[in-house]
């Protein structure tokens, strides 16, 4: 977790910085820091945003034309102005910020302190700089190589010292890093779109590498000290994406850039007669033909779009699939076995626990597929096959644009693999290919609707609990409406299946209890109804996500909220978007941080 930042050049540093870290908030924002490096170092911290850092540099401002920053999300020791990064040595010649965790922190702590070091803050970064100080021989590189040698885990970590001025060190151990290059200066961040707006030319640092970075230019290294000779890569992003685009929010934006995402999704991958050209998805019609066994493997809301996805290969291959919470498949011993296709799905392609999961399978000599949002991600490098989804960069740390390029991926996914081996239902398989490119205007009429989602928020937003229901592909996506809700509203929520409330959480449904029923899937349609009477029976309020066309639904439920008719095995697609817009409404009534939530954060690159 948390942002980090690095500038090098012939103007001031600290703007920069700043700027740079205000775009990495998403990763953390509990905390963040600068330093900047003039004939001596100088530093600035402030608990919370960094607004707050702003404005006390606007105070106490920092002249210097060399720099490093970090925007916090706190492992080791609370949020505070004194754990905030960066940390420096205790002769302050050194002063490093880092992304991630020390896991052997208070073994090394107890011999540095041993030793006679002293420590101002509870964090493992601290450490760093003590070890980076006791290596140094005149020479920085040597010195990071020492402390790292030395510090077990996975982060990503930059340092500066007084002894060298004009030069960063960084390391990459896992946690990411780019450098971005432009002319006469030189950024680290840990992103792309941090400094997207300077430069188009990044360097993407591999794990396990160091870059001595200065104004013209950067040097990369191994850890072990062999030279590495990278090619820049040339961005082609549009760093208006990356902006709010006259919405009052970024998640807000993201839900409506959802016909966009869908077009770009598909674009140049699905033919008429359904043959589905996925560049970078390389395995032969052999391995689909042979292929027994899927297994999906993920976290939140990409782990929310996998349950769709078991159930479009289920449903259009007749191929038994799985889908794995990567933090438990990890530790499972889960019976993957060579041959299997393991699907890891990640929005960021650096989550900690789908890297590890998607490792074991790789390691059981499963192909691995990565379905990601971000070129140049760890996940994207390590697997064999990857689908990107073109969603473009997702600030909200709520999830929306992403989770739906997910779906229109394994939609994909499904056909390349069915165009080699046979899909099990021919006619179902044409409603979809027809049904996905309906999509994008479906969804563009079905954002019109936002006003009667808006009204309908009103009645959740002062709820204590609020249930969501469905069955089958309902269900899935009820489960994801629950997140969404939970995770910017701060309100209890749970998902079900519909046809579990009578096993025992009936007994909570009360009149102050809202629940939200999916009901598009034809199949279970007199099963949900039940369900909905079961909770009406008990005073409980129903709002429903209905087809447009749905004219039986209006008896049971207190509210519709519809969408466009679509074949069931896309309803998700389509029903997701009033469950996003339900929570970013409620949200908004509550007053809440809605691109932020409190105790989140968009990237989880630790365990
Ligand atoms: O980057 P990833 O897709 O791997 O992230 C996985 C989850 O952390 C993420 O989906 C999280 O659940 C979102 N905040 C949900 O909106």
């Amino acid at each position: 977790m948390c942002g980090i930042m690095g500038y090098v050049g012939p103007g001031q540093a600290a703007p920069v910085l700043l700027d740079g870290l205000q775009r990495l908030e998403y990763r953390g924002y509990d905390s963040a820091g600068i330093a900047v490096l003039d004939r001596e170092i100088d530093v600035r911290k402030a608990e919370g945003k960094v607004e707050r850092l702003i404005d006390l540099t606007k105070t106490s401002p920092l002249n210097g034309s060399v720099g490093i920053g970090h925007t916090r999300w706190a492992t080791h020791g609370a949020p505070s102005d004194l754990n905030a990064h960066p940390h420096s040595d205790p002769s302050g010649a050194f002063v490093v910020v880092h992304n991630g965790i020390i896991e052997n922190f208070y073994e090394l702590r107890d011999r540095l302190t041993e030793d006679g070091h002293e420590f101002t803050s509870e964090t493992d970064t601290e450490i760093l700089a003590h070890l980076v100080a006791e290596a140094y021989r005149g020479d920085l590189a040597a010195a990071v190589r020492s402390a790292v040698a030395q510090a077990e885990g996975a982060y990503a970590l930059v340092v500066m010292t007084v002894h060298e001025p004009g030069k960063i060190v960084a390391v990459r151990r896992i946690s990411p890093l780019v450098v971005g290059l432009g002319v006469g200066e030189t950024f680290l961040a840990s992103d792309i779109p941090a400094v997207l707006h300077r430069t188009r030319d990044f360097l993407i640092i591999e794990d396990g590498e160091l870059v001595i970075v200065d104004e013209s230019g950067a040097t990369i290294e191994t850890i072990e000290g062999e030279a590495v000779d990278r090619e820049p890569l040339h961005v082609d992003w549009d760093s208006e994406m990356a902006e709010k685009g006259g919405y009052e929010h970024f998640m807000l934006k993201e839900i409506h850039e959802q016909p966009a995402v869908v077009t770009e999704t598909l674009a140049g991958r699905l033919e008429e007669d359904g043959s589905a050209w996925l560049d970078h998805v390389d395995f032969d019609d052999d391995f689909a033909r042979n292929l027994n066994r899927v297994w999906i493997t993920a976290c939140g809301t990409a782990y929310n779009a996998g349950m769709v996805g078991a159930e479009i290969f289920r449903r259009l291959l007749r191929l038994p699939t799985s889908v794995e919470y990567a933090h438990e498949m990890r530790y499972a011993d889960p019976l993957v076995s060579e041959g299997d296709l393991v699907i890891a799905i990640s929005q960021s392609g650096e989550t900690a626990d789908t890297l590890a999961a998607a490792r074991l399978a790789k390691e059981r000599g499963a192909r691995l597929l990565a379905i990601t949002n971000v070129v140049g991600s760890t996940l994207s490098r390590e697997a064999d096959d990857v689908l990107y989804t073109r969603a473009g960069p997702e600030i909200a740390v709520a999830s929306t644009k992403a989770y739906m390029a997910m779906l229109i991926g394994q939609y994909l996914l499904a056909l390349r693999i069915g165009a080699a081996r046979g899909l099990a239902d021919s006619d179902l398989a044409d409603r979809v290919i027809h049904g996905l490119h309906a999509l994008p205007g479906d969804l563009e009429r079905l954002m019109q609707s936002e006003a009667a989602i808006a009204d309908a928020a009103k009645r959740l937003a002062h709820a204590e609990d609020v249930y969501f229901i469905g069955r089958g592909l309902d269900y899935a996506v009820a489960v994801e409406g629950s997140l969404k809700l939970k995770e910017i509203s701060y309100l209890h929520s749970e998902a079900m299946p519909a046809g579990e409330l009578k096993h025992g959480t009936l007994a909570l449904i009360t009149e102050d209890v809202p629940v939200v029923v999916v009901i598009t899937q034809e199949a279970l349609y007199d099963k949900t109804v039940s369900a909905i009477q079961e909770v009406k029976a008990r005073g409980g309020e129903v709002i429903a996500v209905a087809y447009e066309d749905d004219d039986r639904i209006g008896r049971f439920a207190d509210v519709v909220l519809r969408v466009p008719r679509t074949d069931d095995l896309l309803g998700p697609v389509n029903a997701v978007v009033p469950l996003q817009l339900l929570a970013y409404h409620v949200a908004k009534i509550r007053g809440n941080d809605i691109d932020q939530p409190r105790n989140l954060a968009k990237s989880v690159t630790v365990e």
